[in-house]
This record gives C-alpha cells, structure tokens and sequence, in this order.
C-alpha cells in the first residue's frame, strides 16, 4: 500500500441526505476509485451500496473494500422506542432483540456498522442527547450497553445479518457544561471513573467493535485528542482492540478547541492519540504531510491501517465485499410486532387519579393537541430509515381501538409555533366530553444531537392550551410525547393522569391507546430522575451524603429555599394499574463470608385486580468507608410477573463485587464494615425496605485488607 492508500483507508465520508455537521464529503465516487475513503456512512439501500463497493473493489488500484455506517439507534426500518425510553422496559432482552432487529433490517440494505450504542450516563434533561441513552445510572447503561452489542453483533460479525457496533461518545458529553451540546465537560476523575467509564468499560468487555471519542474536551483535552484516554485507559487498561472513528468533522474542531494550529496537527494530534478514522473532516488525507513535517511516524498510521482493515476482516467484507446485499432478503414481519411489543413495555404511567384506565361508560372523548396525530414525531430523532408517516398516532390508534362513542379531536395549538387562534375552539370542543386525552410535548427534533433546551418545558403556545383544556371541566389525561423529562410539575399535578410517551416508535399510538383503554398493565419504569425544576438540575438519584442533611427544622441545611430537594418522580417511578405491596425483607447469611453470595430476599405482592409486571431494585450504601458513598447505588434489579393476589419471593445475590467501589486513590477496594441494602419499586429511599449486612474484616481478600 502507498502511504495515500493507506491514509485513504482511514477516511471516512458522508454520502446521502443526512447532515449531522457543517461540510459535506464532495464528490464521493471519485474519491473511491482515487483510494482515497475507507468507508462511507449516511447511505444505504442495495443499489447504491452496491455502487460504491464496485468503485472501490473494481476501479480503485488497492481494490479494499469499503465498510458502511450509518446511526442504527433505534431501529432501521422499523422503529423502536428512543433509548431512553426502551431502557426503562428494565429488559435486556428486549433492549437485545430490537437491536437484533435493526441490524438484520440495516444489514440487508447494505449497512455494516452502526454508530450505537450511546453510552452517554446523563443527568440533565437540557441536554437534547439524554434521548439517544440509558438514562442516569451507570449499571443500567452498562447492561442496556451490553445487550445493544450482543443484539448489533450476534454471534459473529462475519454472519450477514450482524452489524459492527460503535460506543460512543467516549466520554462524559453527558455533563456537558449546563446541558449544552458540544460544551466542555470538566468533573473529578472519581465522577469519570465510577460514573461515565463503566458502560465503555462493559462495552469493550462486549466485543464492542469500535468506539467514537465524544466531541467535548474534558478537563481542557478534547476527547479526539485524548491519548490518555483512548490509548491508554481504552486500548491498555481495557484491552480494546476495535477502531476507534471520530465523530462528524471533530478531528478538524482541534484547530477551533484551540489545541492544533491547523489541519496537519490537528490529524496528527489525533492519530497520536489512537483515533483510527477521521469522519468527514478529510484532516486524515494530509497525515502524509504530517509525516513530512515529522507529527507522526509512518508506524502510527499502519497501526490504524490495520486497525481498519482487521475490522473489515471481522466484517467478512475481505472475502466478500457484498456479504450483507445477498441474497436479497424481505421486511421481517415479526418487528412490527416487537415494535409493538417495546413500546407497550417502554411507556410509563405517571400518575393516575383513578381515570385510566378509562371507563366503559364514556361516551364522549376529546383527543387534543399537537402531539395527537403527528406520524413523524412519534419516532423521535435519529429514526434512519424509518418512515415518518407510517407510524401511528395516538388518534388513529384510538379511532381504531375506541368504538364505544364518540371521538372529537382537535389539534388546539402547532407544536411549536405563536399561533393561538385554536385554543378557544379546543377548550369548547373539550367542555363537551367525559374525558379528555390531551398530547403535548416535543417534535422529534427537539431532542438529539444539537437539541439541548435551556427551558424544557413545553415550547409554542402548548401551556396555554394545556390551561385552557385543564379549566374547561372534564377530566384530562396528560400524554407527553418527548426527548427528555419535560419540567411542567403544575400541569402535571392539576391533570387526572399523566403518561410518558417519550417517543415510541412506529407502534406508539397503539401502545399509548392500549395503556388508556387498560387493554395493557403498564410496566415501563423512568430510567432518568424526573426533576419539578430546572434548578434542580443536574439531579439524580445516587446522591453524594452530606455533613447537613436536610432537615425541615433547621435552616443550615443542604436544601433551597424556593423548592424543594426531591424530584417529581424518582428514578425507576412508574404506576401500574395493579397494587403492588413489598414485605419481608432479608439477608441471608446477614454477614458477608468471601466464599458465599449473601442471599437478599423479598416477598412481593399484587394485591389488585389485574396481572402486573413489576421491576424490583436493589441499591446499597456504604454506611462508613474511607470516600463518602452515595447514600444510595443501584446494584442489581429483577422483574417479577405476579397474578393478582400472588405472592412471590425474589431474590438477589451480592457477591464481593457488589460491595466494591474506588478508594482515594481510585483503585477498586472492598472495605469492611457495615452495608444498608435496599429494596423498592423505584429510588424513593422513603419508601424502600431496608436491612443491614456487615463485612467483617476477616471476609474480605488479603488485597483489601
Ligand atoms: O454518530 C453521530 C454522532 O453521534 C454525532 N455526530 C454525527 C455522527 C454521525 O452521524
């Protein structure tokens, strides 16, 4: 290979209608049959893959095949539930098999690798990228990591119905400066290490086929340019052998961070630092000047070379370039039924005054808003092939599921714009009915990448239809469609019921209106805390203790003055349309012995009339240890399905691990002492079930003694 064939592999371009970023790939074919791309991304579909694959097979001297990307995060053809929506399913089969799904449909049209999953741990709804993740806690976003990768990947990246899977953004764009996307992040390397790694840590244990460096800087070091993270933390501590592809331009932004004077360094900066590709910046293309001007060695670029080609060769592309376009294979029916299937388990019932699910005896229902029959919103941002106007809405699914009266609908205000002229009609239409279903919320575009919202509420004039529907007299279902947890606590409190419908994909009307009609027990769980306000923000669960607890007596306290500490709901929060009760909770052996798992148990009961699907989570606190624990972590979770009037007992068992956290020097310890296990629905420490297990000394191994 020629050092430009070789660099020319490290290149990788943007052909098609997506733009994620502020430049283009110019002309694409040339390029390929001049060597100078090792993979495309943004395009898909049998012919025009297959193209390009000839261009550079047949027409380019090297003959290397091309990889192709492109953002399978929920789905390809058939959508699924946003991440953040799908994680609080709490199933890692579910998260499994939809991402099983979207490879295969990807896969036939050409696709052999997807940037997801997102591992991104997020603790601010401002940011618009929360959507594109698991939620706040890092045990989640390991295990939802996890089963993405199996999902994407199967059994073997050769097969064609797998596709590659990239972690990103690798790492800590979660807590992103004030919610703002691309801002700098900078955080103690206890919160980076104990909170932002673990899910890029399960990643690479999971075969992981790549990996993208996130777009912000950290502590001042873009992420593109961190050599102490990528080769060191990534490829030495962790073993990732995998390429590691930088996100859309962010190569050439190191002249705009202002660590690289121009191109050239800025290309050698990141190939220093072990970033394997350049997407879209075309920085790579000049590493030979670079190597003239004595940045880099010829070394450091094989070793990216070959990076790239070993993943090509997993791929199967080296053997057969057009391994995933044949045969020609068709539309699996079976995911319009998963995507059914996972927004039914994705959906979350917020509150519920005793309206849903709603009444045989209602004869008129008023279906308001600018989120009732919007197709294209339902599948949220980053929806890849999906089609925008097959999903179903709320409305339709109504209007097919709801056949005992009349349905009247008005869409009351646009989504987004100044325009109030409906509102007066809507709130007439709605003093008409028995009950109203009203569906605010975001478009899909409100969320996701260069989505953050200092104010995320509701946008347009939606709070105004909201009072106005809210006075007009019949009780109103709230339906919040959106990214992230939208901050509107006064409507949520005056409404008679309230759902998260996130964004669920090409099934969410049918999910939505099989919760309201109780044709479904709702199961799905909020992966992310729920704040009142946005000065609550960054909020989450596993708070730090502090030497002032808050207490209602006494001022000098760690409280506010204007607001209260606790969010609106909990992480992990979600009714059901059964009674669940928790007694009965015990550890078994109480002292923990290195040789044997301690054994919690918990009996579980449905004390309501319908069958209920519950998710029971464990958290721990290190009552004294040598760092101040959080007060609460999440350290297993289970689901359990009980019949009404069931009892069940679950069970969990911790092992060393479990009781194991970073010392002051952030190496991994278990110390001795005494542990608060809990056990509950949801994090709402009030409410959970609590017990103690004590580590004597002589229990734990000599290394931590
Ligand atoms: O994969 C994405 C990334 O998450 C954000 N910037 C654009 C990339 C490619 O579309």
């Amino acid at each position: 290979m020629t050092v430009g064939e070789k660099v020319g592999q490290l290149n990788l371009v943007t052909a098609g209608q997506i733009v994620t970023g502020p430049s283009g790939s110019g002309d694409v074919l040339a390029n390929i049959r001049a060597g100078n791309v090792g993979g495309v991304f943004n395009i898909w579909g049998r012919e025009s893959v297959a193209a390009m694959q000839r261009a550079a097979v047949e027409e380019s001297r090297l003959g290397a095949p091309l990889f192709f990307g492109l953002d399978v995060l929920h789905g390809f053809r058939t959508i699924f539930p946003v991440p953040l929506a799908e994680a609080g399913a709490f199933d890692p089969y579910l998260w499994e098999e939809t991402a099983r799904a979207a490879a295969e449909e990807a896969a036939a049209e050409g696709i052999d690798l997807t940037f997801a999953p997102m591992l991104d741990v997020c603790r601010d709804p401002r940011w618009g990228r929360i959507v594109e993740g698991a939620g706040e806690d890092p045990l989640v976003a390991a295990k939802f990591a996890q089963a993405k990768i199996r999902g994407f990947q199967g059994s073997g990246l050769s097969s064609r119905v797998a596709i590659a899977a990239t972690g990103k953004h690798f790492c800590g764009g979660g807590a992103a400066q004030a919610g703002r996307d691309y801002a700098a992040v900078d955080m103690s390397d206890r919160e980076l290490h104990e909170t932002y790694l673990p899910p890029f840590a399960a990643a690479v244990a999971a075969g992981c086929a790549a990996i993208m460096p996130a777009f912000n800087s950290l502590a001042g070091i873009p992420l593109t340019a961190h050599g102490a993270l990528i080769n060191g933390w990534l490829r030495e501590k962790h073993g990732f052998d995998g390429v590691v592809i930088s996100d859309y331009t962010a190569i050439v932004e190191l002249v705009q961070h202002g660590v690289a004077a121009d191109e050239v360094e800025a290309a050698a900066l990141a190939l220093k630092a072990g970033v394997d590709m350049d997407m879209v910046s075309g920085c790579y293309l000049r590493l030979p000047e670079a190597l003239s001007r004595g940045l880099v060695a010829e070394a450091d670029i094989d070793a990216a070379v070959r990076r790239v080609l070993a993943l090509k060769e997993k791929l199967g592309l080296l053997v057969d370039p057009t391994l995933r376009l044949t045969p020609a294979r068709s539309p699996h029916k079976r995911w319009n039924e998963l995507a059914l299937d996972a927004a039914r388990r994705s959906v979350v019932l917020l509150t519920n005054r005793g309206v849903l699910p709603l009444a045989a005896n209602i004869r008129r229902l008023a279906v308001i808003g600018p989120l009732a029959d919007a197709s294209a919103e339902m599948l949220g941002p980053w929806s890849a092939a999906g089609d925008p106007a097959k999903a179903v809405t709320t409305l339709h699914a109504l209007r097919a599921a709801w056949t005992q009266g009349e349905l009247l609908h008005h869409r009351g205000v646009d989504i987004e714009s100044d325009d109030a002229s409906g509102i007066d009609a809507a709130r007439a239409l709605c003093a008409t009915a028995d009950v109203v279903v009203l569906c605010l919320g975001e478009s899909a575009g409100m969320s996701g990448e260069a989505a953050s919202r200092a104010m995320p509420g509701l946008p347009g004039r939606q709070r105004e239809l909201a009072e106005a529907v809210l006075s007009a007299g019949p009780p109103v279902v709230l339906v919040l469609s959106a990214g992230r947890p939208l901050m509107v606590a006064n409507l949520i409190e005056q409404a008679a019921a309230v759902v998260a419908s996130w964004q669920l994909g090409d099934r969410a009307g049918d999910a939505i209106a099989d919760l309201l009609l109780g044709r479904i027990n709702p199961s799905g769980r909020l992966a992310v805390t729920w704040p009142r306000e946005i000065g609550q923000i960054p909020i989450h669960y596993a708070q730090r203790s502090t030497g002032r607890p808050p207490q209602s007596t006494d001022p000098f306290t760690s409280k506010y003055l204007d607001a209260p500490n606790d969010p609106l709901f909990p992480f992990g929060h979600g009714l059901s349309f059964a009674s669940v009760s928790l007694k009965n909770l015990r550890a078994t052996p109480a002292e923990f012995d290195e040789g044997a798992p301690v054994r919690i148990e918990i009996d579980v009961s449905n004390n309501g009339k319908v069958a209920t699907e519950e998710t029971i989570f464990l958290f721990l606190h290190d009552i004294v240890a040598s760092v101040a624990r959080p007060m609460m972590e999440l350290k297993e979770w289970t689901k359990v399905t009980l019949q009404p009037g069931e009892t069940r007992t679950v069970f969990f068992l911790l092992d060393g691990k479990h009781f194991e956290f970073l010392d002051r020097t952030l190496v991994p310890v278990v110390e001795a002492g005494d542990f608060e296990v809990m056990v509950g629905v949801n994090a709402d420490s009030n409410s959970a079930l609590r017990t103690r297990i004590r580590l004597p000394a002589a229990a734990i191994s000599a290394r931590d003694r």
